[in-house]
This record gives structure tokens, C-alpha cells and sequence, in this order.
């Protein structure tokens, strides 16, 4: 068995601690991406880069690692790691992948959102092909025993012709819906979109009082991370996807409706409702069992497979620049009035920043 020399990039709270925010017994455990290297016998931390030399060393610290760095760049041509992980904020995402693509390194492990703008994720799915790296976006829900389930039940026709998806939760368009929309492509078998309408809040961030921000049509550029507010999503096939957001409340859900049932799941799984039939009174039915595994440690594991067999990995960068797409056409229907927003999106450089 190879053993995958893997350096991390930005030692914060999903590098290495954010598993100390969670209960005990929560079924992503380990979520951290240190902590799922370490899970793994087939990947070794050999290296770790931040900006902030505290951060660096207790993360060293706790994770065993002896060699760190104040630049990721010399991290990457010193260590010549096969895998990375992208962990800082969003802005550096495309950046960093792509020096790591382009020097050497087989896989890349990159925390979401993808990045900022799409012609960031233009040039990255470009350089990631070229350099025949493999790529996953940490959305993790697509690596959860229960949304795999759902995912292959709704194929194999048990929610009949699909209609539409929906998610109900409250947070920043950027940080939080890319994981709404990407747990709603996963689940209809990630259709192409065909138009996105809707609008965001003018707010950033949860404060009191809220923190405002705005898009300048000078720049093409929002100042803040907007609040996810709401979405009409067309796709390919004729399912629709909605997104909404409206009341505020800290909730993570998704339903979907077919001809013939409904699947209802809260977050990982802490409520799930499936019920079947045509008619108006659906049976409720128990959900098959699935495996419960951490998805951090689903996802480097596919992410692996992905490095030997050159097979497309589950949240790759097409798939992710897709979900991208949505975000950002998602804030640009809010610019226009909400008027439908067709895709690809033509205003490649329209730029939402994020944490
Ligand atoms: N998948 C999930 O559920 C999940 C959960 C939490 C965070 N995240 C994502 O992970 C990313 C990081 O979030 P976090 O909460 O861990 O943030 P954080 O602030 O705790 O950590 C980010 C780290 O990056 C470092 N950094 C900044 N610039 C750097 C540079 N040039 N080189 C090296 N390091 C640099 C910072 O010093 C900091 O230590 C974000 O994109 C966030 O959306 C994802």
C-alpha cells in the first residue's frame, strides 16, 4: 500500500480543532482534515503552512507534525507532497490549488467554497485537468452514508419522476449555500442548471446589529458575503431546486418531491421522513440503513481513488464549479431584480468575497 505524503494549508478550525465544537458521538467525527489523514493507514501529515506562527505550532502541536511553514509555497516545492489540503479562507482557495496542481501534487483536498469568482473556477478546473490532479470540494454531505443512500434510491426510481429538491436553512450565500445547492445537486444526480432566479439578503454574518453589505457595479464586486435569501433554480430534465431562507432560523434541511413520494432530511440525518405514494395520504416508510462513517474520511478516500484510477471524484471540480455557478448567477439574479438568470453565467468576474 503507497503511503500519500499529505501537507495542509492554513492550521485553523477545520485543519485541525473544529472536532472540539462537535458533541461527542456525532457521526462525522473525525471531521477535521487532520484528523482524517490521521484515520487513514494510506496517508501520512508530513507538513503544515500558516501565516500565523501560533496557529502553526499548536497545530504541530496536536497533530505530530515537524515540519512547518510560513508560505505555502515553499512548503510545496520543498515537501513535494502527494496531496494537499486547501484549509484557509475562500479567497486564497483558487490560488492555492492551483500552485499545488502545478507543482507536482496529485490530489487536492479544498475546503469550501470553492473560490470567489468563476473565472477562478474557470482556471482552475482548466489547470487541475491539465496537471491530471484530482480534486474534492469539502462538501460533505455527498459523503455521508445517508445522502449516498438517498442519492442512488432517488436514481433507482423510488421517489418516482423527480420534481423538485428543496433547502430551508439560514446563512451567508457563499459560506452556506454552497453547501444547499450542492447537497440539491447531489441528490437530483447533479443536473445541469439551466436558470437561477432569486434574491439574498442585504445583511453579512449573524451580528446584532447586522453587518450590511452591498454589490458595486464599478468593481463588479460585493463587499461582503451576502445572507442566502432565496432561489428558483431550472434544471436539465425539468426537476426544479429551490433555496430559501424564511425565517432567519438556524435550520439546515432538504426535501425532495417526486410523483410518487416525498424524502425529507434534516442536516446529517438527525430527522429523516420518507413517505411514499401517489395520492394525497403517503405511507410513511422507515429509510434503510446506511453505513456512518465520518465523511472527511469518505471523502480523502475517494480522493485517493480518484489519484490511482483517474476516475471522476465525487465533489471533482466540474461538479463544484457548477455549484459555484449557482452561488454566484444566485446573487447576480439579485442585481437584476431577480429576473431568471441563464447559464452558464456570462459575468465571469462578478466577485463575492467569504471567510
Ligand atoms: N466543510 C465544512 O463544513 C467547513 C467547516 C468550517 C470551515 N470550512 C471552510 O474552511 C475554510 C477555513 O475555515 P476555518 O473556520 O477553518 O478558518 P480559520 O480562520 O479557523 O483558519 C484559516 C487559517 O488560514 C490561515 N491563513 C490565512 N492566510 C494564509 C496563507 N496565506 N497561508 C497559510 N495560511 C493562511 C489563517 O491564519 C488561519 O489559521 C473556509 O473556507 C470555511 O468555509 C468548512
Amino acid at each position: 500500500m503507497k503511503l500519500n505524503k499529505v501537507a495542509i494549508v492554513g492550521c485553523g478550525r477545520i485543519a485541525g480543532s473544529i472536532d472540539d465544537e462537535m458533541p461527542a458521538g456525532h457521526p462525522c467525527l473525525p471531521y477535521c482534515h487532520a484528523g482524517g489523514y490521521a484515520a487513514l493507514a494510506s496517508t501520512t501529515l508530513v507538513a503544515a503552512a500558516d501565516i500565523d506562527a501560533s496557529r502553526r505550532a499548536s497545530f504541530c502541536k496536536r497533530w505530530g507534525v515537524s515540519r512547518d511553514y510560513d508560505d505555502y509555497r515553499v512548503m510545496i516545492e520543498q515537501e513535494q507532497p502527494d496531496i494537499v489540503s486547501v484549509c484557509t479562507g475562500q479567497k486564497l482557495h483558487a490560488e492555492i490549488t492551483i500552485f499545488a496542481a502545478e507543482h507536482g501534487v496529485k490530489g487536492i483536498y479544498c475546503e469550501k467554497a470553492m473560490c470567489s469568482s468563476m473565472a477562478e473556477a474557470d482556471a482552475m478546473v482548466a489547470v487541475l485537468e491539465r496537471n491530471g490532479v484530482a480534486f474534492n470540494l469539502g462538501v460533505n454531505r455527498r459523503f455521508t452514508g445517508l445522502f449516498m443512500a438517498a442519492r442512488r434510491m432517488i436514481a433507482d426510481g423510488e421517489l418516482g419522476d423527480l420534481k423538485w429538491a428543496q433547502f430551508t436553512g439560514n446563512d451567508l450565500l457563499m459560506h452556506g449555500y454552497s453547501h444547499a445547492f450542492d447537497a440539491i445537486c447531489y441528490l437530483l444526480g447533479d443536473p445541469p442548471a439551466k436558470w437561477i432566479a432569486g434574491q439574498v439578503a442585504p445583511y453579512s454574518g449573524r451580528t446584532t446589529p447586522p453587518i450590511h453589505c452591498s454589490y458595486d457595479p464599478n468593481t463588479n464586486r460585493w463587499d461582503r458575503d451576502p445572507g442566502g435569501c432565496w432561489a428558483t433554480i431550472a434544471f436539465e430534465g425539468g426537476a426544479m431546486g429551490q433555496a430559501a431562507n424564511p425565517t432567519g432560523m438556524p435550520m439546515y434541511e432538504w426535501q425532495v418531491v417526486g410523483t410518487e413520494g416525498v424524502l425529507h432530511i434534516r442536516d446529517y440525518g438527525e430527522k429523516i421522513a420518507w413517505r411514499k405514494g401517489d395520492g394525497y395520504e403517503k405511507l410513511e416508510v422507515p429509510f434503510p440503513e446506511y453505513p456512518r462513517k465520518s465523511p472527511t474520511v469518505g471523502l480523502i478516500e475517494n480522493l485517493l481513488l480518484g489519484m490511482e484510477t483517474g476516475e471522476p471524484t465525487r465533489a471533482n471540480a466540474r461538479v463544484s464549479r457548477a455549484v459555484t455557478e449557482l452561488c454566484l448567477a444566485n446573487a447576480e439574479s439579485h442585481v437584476r431584480g431577480a429576473a431568471p438568470v441563464g447559464l452558464p453565467l456570462e459575468n465571469r468576474t462578478l466577485y463575492i468575497p467569504s471567510h
